[in-house]
């Protein structure tokens, strides 16, 4: 055997298709998730800004919501929340393989508006926080704030590697970007989950500035992204004890996932639509 095929990763098999349907099955239930997001966020800011009383988009319990009179305030929230509805929904359809296959002209689109978007309610987000000070506690605004820098950060190298025509490593940034642009979604199903496990709100205040609400502010995100690269590195690799160990890791990662959203959707989506 040559010295290439020795140390060319496995790809055919079981181990490796195990593993692989594991991260399918990662995404089925991740989608599910940011789709019952986007319904939420459609049947309550949507519905108030379609009828016009846009005062209801407060009726969730947002910290700032509509300001009477001004009208920076109001497009930026309003921007925010409706193109954070394109980006996740443009997400899906990006990562959906039959989608990528049979429409590459649509993915190159999609994938386009969604690093634009991202940077978008990154920047916005970050304004709104600080400039702004929409934000429950500094500390607990913290989480938040790297998660914007590190959309910014990921969305320039997904750029320059598109750019650069090194697709093998753009495709890599690409999917690290969809983490980090989902983080304030992982946010919620991790703190309801972790509500949810606890029956209340152990270690978590209503700034959420205690020592739950910190660990998860960061976590939420950091968690998955790690996850992300042992994944890749199981993929790309020929040890079938790893690819095991990950397709394990990915399904339990699942199941938490799965939690959270469920979690999400009864106590924080559910009552408002
Ligand atoms: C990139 C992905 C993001 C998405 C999909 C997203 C989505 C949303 C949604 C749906 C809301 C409405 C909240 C609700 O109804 O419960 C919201 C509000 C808000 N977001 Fe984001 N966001 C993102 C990033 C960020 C970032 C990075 C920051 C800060 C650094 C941020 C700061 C805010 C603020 C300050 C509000 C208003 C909260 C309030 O008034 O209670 N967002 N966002």
């Amino acid at each position: 055997m040559s010295d290439v095929a020795a140390t060319a990763p496995s790809h055919d098999g079981f181990a490796h298709k195990a593993l692989k349907t594991s991260g399918v099955i990662w995404f089925l239930a991740a989608t599910v998730g940011q789709w019952l997001f986007v319904y939420y966020i459609l049947m309550t800011h949507g519905r108030a800004t379609l009828s016009g009383n846009y005062s209801e988009w407060d009726d969730v319990g947002l910290i700032s919501g509509y300001v009477d009179g001004d009208l920076i305030a109001n497009l930026l929230f309003i921007s925010h929340v409706l193109l954070a509805v394109i980006m996740i929904v443009g997400g899906t359809l990006q990562l959906s393989p039959p989608v990528r296959k049979r429409f590459p002209t649509l993915h190159r689109w999609t994938g386009r508006v969604f690093l634009v978007i991202a940077l978008f309610l990154a920047i916005g987000g970050y304004y709104m926080t600080w400039a702004r000070g929409v934000r429950l506690s500094d500390i607990g605004a913290m989480g938040v704030s790297f998660n914007a820098h590190l959309i910014v950060f990921f969305s320039a190298l997904t750029f320059y590697y598109a750019y650069k025509r090194q697709i093998d490593t753009h495709r890599r940034w690409a999917m690290r970007l969809f983490i980090v642009a989902h983080g304030v979604w992982f946010f919620r199903i991790s703190l309801m989950g972790w509500y949810l496990i606890n029956q209340g709100p152990v270690g978590s205040t209503r700034q959420l500035d205690g020592p739950a609400d910190l660990v998860i502010s960061f976590a939420c995100y950091l968690v998955p992204l790690a996850m992300l690269e042992l994944y890749q590195r199981a993929v790309d690799g020929h040890s079938t004890r790893f690819k095991w160990a990950m397709t394990v890791g990915v399904l339990l990662g699942t199941v938490a996932m799965s939690i959270g959203i469920f979690a999400a959707l009864m106590m924080m989506w559910l009552p408002h639509i």
